[in-house]
């Protein structure tokens, strides 16, 4: 059996690609001179002149699109395009008819527009728009749904209170995030797509689409990151009595008979309707009724 080569995540986002624990922010020189106060005055006066002037062209553009977008003529992303990156998808709604651009193969069905609801034993999930989205504090740059961020700082703070150092180091992950981790790490390591998928969900697949999955650690005991050895941790065991009381569960658990591989550091919040539709919602029933 080859061994991977050790820069190559096993299960998760790299180190290097993980939202950084700071966010850097760039230093502001301020300097109250004169002429760069009158010359910021002289372009935000010229902006505001051009904002008038261009006014009833921009509402007319926005009404018409508007108008496209109730009568479902605004042509959406091709499936295609967005596997590979490039675009980004629609809403459920949109995605829950066929794109005006869809091919059709011979038999009259529509390819390449619509994901698949489930993938490789992962369930679809739209990418969380990110104004949706709120930082885990003032000093981090991961992202999460606001329940589930007040949830985690409240866990990570009673942890704390007896003495277990719970930390996270992923939150919400981007379709791009994901498509590094599935296709690069699998073509880096020669890897079937089903191998991959044992520990890896596609892009457009993963939980942490959604904003409401976490990668947890134990900052005592890092050599356990993203490992299973992480269940022996004091951050595991105190995860297994108290996260039920936070509105957590293991997305994952210990399962001889799952085809996605445990994974005893990550769980997802599933306190409020719209995490426990997206988890156990029956996808099949949002599908419209075929003619
Ligand atoms: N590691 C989990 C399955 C993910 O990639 O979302
Ligand atoms: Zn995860």
């Amino acid at each position: 059996m080859s061994i991977p080569p050790s820069n190559i995540p096993a299960n998760d986002i790299p180190p290097a690609r993980r939202q950084a624990a700071i966010e850097v922010k760039p230093a502001i020189k301020r300097s109250h001179s004169w002429w760069k106060m009158a010359l910021s005055l002289l372009i935000l006066a010229g902006a505001g002149t051009v904002g008038v002037w261009q006014w009833d062209r921009l509402s007319a553009q926005a009404a018409g699109i508007k108008a496209a977008i109730a009568e479902g003529n605004l042509p959406l992303p091709r499936w295609d395009n967005f596997s590979q990156g490039k675009l980004r998808q629609g809403s459920d709604s949109q995605r829950s008819r066929p794109a005006a651009n869809a091919e059709q193969d011979s038999a009259g069905s529509t390819v390449g527009s619509i994901p698949p609801e489930q993938l490789l034993n992962h369930r679809h999930y739209e990418e969380v728009p990110p104004e949706a989205l709120v930082s885990l504090n003032s000093k981090s740059a991961i992202k999460l749904q606001p329940a589930a961020q007040a949830s985690i700082n409240a866990m990570i703070a009673q942890a704390k209170a007896d003495g277990v150092k719970l930390g996270i180091i992923s939150g919400f992950r981007s379709l791009e995030d994901q498509n590094y981790l599935f296709f690069d790490v699998k073509k880096e390591r020669g890897e079937t797509s089903q191998t991959r998928a044992e520990v890896s969900a596609p892009p457009g697949y993963s939980e942490h689409h959604t904003g409401y999955a976490v990668d947890f650690i134990d900052e005592s005991q890092p050599q356990t990151e993203l490992e299973e050895s992480f269940e022996t941790t004091p951050a595991y065991r105190w995860l297994q009595k108290n996260a039920a009381f936070y509105n957590f569960e293991m997305s994952f658990p210990q399962d001889p008979s799952s085809p996605v591989g445990y994974e005893p550091w990550h769980w997802r919040y599933v306190g409020d309707q719209q995490s426990l539709e997206l988890f156990y919602g029956d996808q099949s029933i949002r599908q419209p009724a075929s003619n």
